[in-house]
């Protein structure tokens, strides 16, 4: 059986596009390649290759977790189970983050994952700065150091293990965090059931991390802040009530992602 044959065996059951990406992983090969070469036969173990990686992808794990890697901001990031996989959205926490940065600021990744966020702003920051990444899960922060390594950032982002800011002892001029935000009813939805809960999950109405956040960090704070915290849009009035009552002389202003809803609160003074 050759590419073109198998791809189109399964094109009711999966998006032509998809199943060539399947394709071109299960046979070690680019995807220009299954373009150039749509009747190359196509050995036993490649079609149970194939066929493994069909079954996976129909049973809701997203292509990037088959594939072990994301783009994020033009840069490759591998993901893992235990990482969350970096949504497009995110990027305005970095490009936010980008327009405020002068030389010689300390900035912090609260909940870091996979680094997509800490690793694309260092490696587009053109100041110096000190960078700090967080995470509660010592699986996801090997993933962020590998990816790290593999972006040459090693040496300028120190990688902790903590429970949101318990071990951190500096202040900070800009940080950004995508902490968990769902609410358990927003799990069940089919396409995140593969994610891991503890990236995700929030208590019932999602914002358990950030109300312990917004808690601590008054006194992480240098003089002249930025915080850049993603939410879901539903959570608007309620985040902005916390903020009040823990920093009640900040500016609070709300961000649009991609399909235009609010995806990023901005506070600064
Ligand atoms: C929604 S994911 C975001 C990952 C990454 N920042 C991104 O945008 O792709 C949330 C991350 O927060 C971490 N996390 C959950 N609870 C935490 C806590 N109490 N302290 C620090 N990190 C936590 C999870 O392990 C997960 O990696």
């Amino acid at each position: 059986m050759s590419i073109k044959e198998l791809v189109s065996k399964y094109k009711n059951k999966l998006d032509i596009n998809e199943l060539e990406q399947l394709m071109a992983l299960a046979l070690h090969k680019n995807i220009a390649y299954i373009y150039k070469n749509p009747d190359k036969l196509l050995s036993r173990s490649n079609i149970l290759t194939f066929k493994k990686l069909l079954n996976k992808r129909l049973a809701d794990y997203s292509l990037a977790y088959l594939k072990k890697n994301k783009e994020f901001y033009n840069l490759n990031f591998i993901v893992s189970k235990h990482t969350l996989i970096p949504r497009p959205d995110s990027e305005l926490l970095v490009t936010e983050a980008l327009k405020n940065t002068s030389n010689n600021q300390n900035i912090i990744d609260i909940g870091t994952g996979s680094g997509a966020l800490i690793l694309s702003l260092a490696k587009n920051n053109k100041h110096t700065a000190n960078y700090v990444a967080t995470d509660i899960s010592t699986k996801a922060l090997n993933i962020a150091k590998t990816n790290a390594r593999k972006l040459k950032l090693k040496n300028k982002v120190k990688f902790i293990k903590t429970n949101l800011l318990n071990s951190i002892n500096n202040k900070f001029d800009i940080v950004i965090a995508n902490l968990p935000y769902l609410t358990p009813e927003q799990m069940k939805e089919a396409s995140i059931k593969k994610e891991p809960s503890t990236a995700l999950l929030s208590g019932k109405d999602g914002l358990d991390h950030y109300k312990k956040l917004l808690k601590q960090l008054p006194k992480y704070l240098n003089k002249k802040y930025l915080i850049l915290l993603e939410i879901d849009p539903q959570q608007k009035e309620s985040i902005k009530k916390e903020i009040i009552n823990n920093l009640p002389q900040a500016k609070i202003e709300f961000l649009k992602d991609l399909a235009n809803n609010i995806r990023v609160v901005k506070i600064s003074n």
